[in-house]
């Protein structure tokens, strides 16, 4: 991955999370190190590159966090191919990194609730593969001491996620039958585990390899290479979960019983095929019509930045209930591994190629 010390920005840079980058000459030397990963370019991998960038002071009502883990997922490769609809109208260079898991160093006047050291978390959607960041106060939830920070990244985008599909969304009821496709991925993980403590009978859609994992997580596993997963269920499934989109998502409506939901989440099989924004989100839009389709199934897409911005409280929530099972040792989020800077563009290009079974974690503690 390229680094480097000193690359233009704008306005547009600023608001997407990007921190202006600092010539080496002003660099000052009293103040602690700053480092970034932002997007040169929307495109492939190679558009990454570590620069420094200046240090953040927290403002009013903000506190500045020493970031300790900043996961990655696939929504990352959406967003820097510039397929994700929250982040369309922000423009190269900006900084990347969805969630962090950082510790308070610096305190923006107005705030009171919380101390220099303390443990917070966020899902800033861009912003946090850094070294320092500022976050809203009023935003955070608290990180409980103990916890291993890598894991608690994993839990801020994707177990928040699968939480809010299972007991917001979709509202289950212990006993009923759910299909996860991409099982054995960050979220498919999650919701086979979080299905499993809220008493659910799962199956998982992955490719053979992923079985082992998927039994360890106690759902069947689907092969969906050899098997045909509308036919797995006779009666069909009270619940689907897709964030693949294979075939429009006709065959995950197609494996519910009447009356069931199914739930969209994303559209790796179109980003894969190499489609455009327009034509995904005209599919997208399709899934509302079909609950006039005789049958009383019913589809809609769940996004967890639009019920974090209806709804808050119940995201903090939500992420602070997951991060007490996972100081239980109820949960057990995998960390596939955690890696450096220098390291982004490649745990990039791997999640793009599949076959992950844990998350990638950037922890800036690990680089020099
Ligand atoms: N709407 C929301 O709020 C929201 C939130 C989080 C994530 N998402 C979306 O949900 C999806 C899953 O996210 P994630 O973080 O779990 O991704 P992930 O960790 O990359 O997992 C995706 C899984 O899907 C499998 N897969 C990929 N392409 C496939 C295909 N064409 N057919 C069948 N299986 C395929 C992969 O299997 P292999 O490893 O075997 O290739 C992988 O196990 C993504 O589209 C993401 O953008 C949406």
């Amino acid at each position: 991955m390229l680094h480097r010390s000193l690359v233009p920005s704008d306005d547009d840079a600023a608001a997407a999370g990007a921190q202006p980058a600092v010539p080496r000459s002003t660099e000052s030397v009293a103040e602690p190190h700053n480092r970034v990963v932002q997007v040169s370019r929307f495109g492939d991998a190679d558009g990454l590159e570590v620069i420094d960038a200046v240090m953040p002071k927290a403002g009013r009502g903000e506190v500045r966090v020493r970031v300790l883990a900043s996961s990655l997922q696939y929504t990352d490769v959406l967003i820097r191919r510039h397929l994700y609809p929250q982040t369309a109208r922000h423009r190269p260079p900006f900084v990347m990194g969805y969630d962090v898991v950082g510790e308070i160093d610096q305190i923006g006047d107005g705030v009171r609730d919380f101390q220099i050291g303390n443990r917070v978390a966020d899902m800033t959607v861009v912003g946090s593969n850094a070294d320092y960041r500022t976050l809203r106060a009023g935003d955070v939830a608290r990180v409980p001491a103990g916890v291993d920070a890598a894991e608690a990244a994993t839990l801020i985008l994707s177990w928040t996620t699968a939480y809010q599909l299972l007991h917001r969304a979709a509202r289950v009821q212990r006993g009923q039958r759910v299909l996860v496709h991409g099982a054995a991925g960050a979220v498919g993980q999650a919701l086979l585990a979080l299905g499993r403590l809220a008493g659910l009978d799962v199956w998982g859609a992955a490719r053979g390899e992923h079985a082992a994992l998927i039994r360890e997580l106690e759902a069947t596993p689907i092969d969906y290479q050899r098997e045909d997963f509308t036919r797995v269920l006779p009666g069909g499934f009270d619940v689907v979960f897709d964030g693949i989109g294979e075939d429009g998502y006709r065959r995950s409506f197609a494996a519910l019983k009447p009356g069931g939901l199914l739930l969209a989440i994303g559209f790796s099989a179109s980003v894969q095929a190499q489609r455009r924004m327009l034509p995904i989100m005209m599919e997208i839009a399709r899934l509302y019509l079909w609950r006039l389709l005789p049958g009383g199934k019913r589809a809609y897409f769940y996004s967890v930045n639009v019920m974090r911005a209806r709804h808050p409280i119940w995201f903090k929530e939500d992420l602070e209930r997951l991060f007490g099972l996972l100081a239980t040792g109820a949960i057990r989020p995998r960390v596939a591994e955690r890696i450096s800077f220098d390291k982004v563009a490649e745990a990039h290009r791997r999640l793009e190629a599949g076959g992950l079974e844990g998350k990638l974690v950037l922890c800036p503690e690990f680089s020099s």
